[in-house]
């Protein structure tokens, strides 16, 4: 059974004070949750103050981005070295914003991905179809070719700990949700072809997140699906209150997943 996981991208939103305001009104909100597996990602400056704060609670901590290399000269940029030296756990990669603003490419996704496998971090690689993709009918391929290049030449003895998040970018900060229907089709494209290009055992094991406009009222109907297994929550995770009736949601209804 994948155990479910939901993750909050909080983007270029948040100071370390109001980081930590957060988690002083989340943590006894979700006190009685052991149901989800759940990662905050906060901006780079409110890390290691998140770290701190989340220590021996029921929460990681993950950053929204990082280089592949582990030092050098690359201005403005951190490594993977530097986030598990602080206590990250986690990794967002590839995430479509990135790709859109700064130039993220399914090569980079790919050398990023390698990283964060080699340093123990748990990727989190993003993939999803634009809007235009979509109503030409590419969205197949399109999930099909971003799977299997963040994947070119990874051992499959040691792609376990990989968690893919299902992305529409049309349903980004819109507050239009992919329907059950849509997003259950796109998980299943995004299994098949990771049995396709690592092993069948692990296309049953890794976790394929939804993300795009997740709020508690859908978190529902979303995380109950068979190939569903948590949500990548931007704009209604800022708050704690809707953030952690997101994770009650979604495991109260995960547990009757087929
Ligand atoms: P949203 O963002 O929930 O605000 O649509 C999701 C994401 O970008 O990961």
């Amino acid at each position: 059974m994948r155990k479910l996981l939901i993750a909050a991208n909080w983007k270029m939103h948040k100071t370390p004070i109001e980081s930590s305001a957060f988690l002083t009104s989340f943590f006894p909100l979700i006190k009685n949750n052991t149901t989800a597996e759940i990662v905050l990602c906060p901006a780079m400056t409110c890390l290691p103050a998140l770290v701190d704060a989340a220590r021996s609670r029921p929460v990681f901590i993950g950053a929204q981005n990082m280089h592949w290399k582990n030092e050098g000269a690359y201005t403005g940029e951190t490594s993977p070295v530097m986030l598990t030296a602080i206590g990250a756990t986690h990794v967002l990669i590839g995430h479509s914003e990135r790709r859109q603003y700064f130039a993220e490419t399914d090569t980079t996704v790919n050398l990023k991905l390698k990283a964060a496998l080699a340093h123990s971090l748990v990727p989190i690689v993003c993939v999803g179809e634009h809007l235009e993709e979509r109503e030409s009918d590419l969205t197949r391929s399109v999930l099909e070719l971003q799977v299997s290049l963040a994947l070119e030449g990874i051992d499959p003895a040691v792609a376990a700990p990989i968690v893919f998040a299902y992305e529409p970018v049309w349903a980004i900060g819109t507050g239009r949700t992919a329907t059950a229907e849509i997003a259950e089709e796109a998980h299943v494209i995004i299994r098949n072809q990771i049995a396709k290009i690592l092993t069948p055992e692990l296309a049953s094991s890794i976790r394929i997140l939804y993300g795009g406009s997740v709020k508690p009222d859908n978190a529902q109907s979303l995380c109950c699906l068979k190939d569903i297994d948590g949500a990548l929550v931007g704009g209604a995770s800022l708050d704690p209150h809707s953030f952690a009736e997101i994770v009650r949601n979604a495991a109260s209804h995960s547990q009757a997943r087929p």
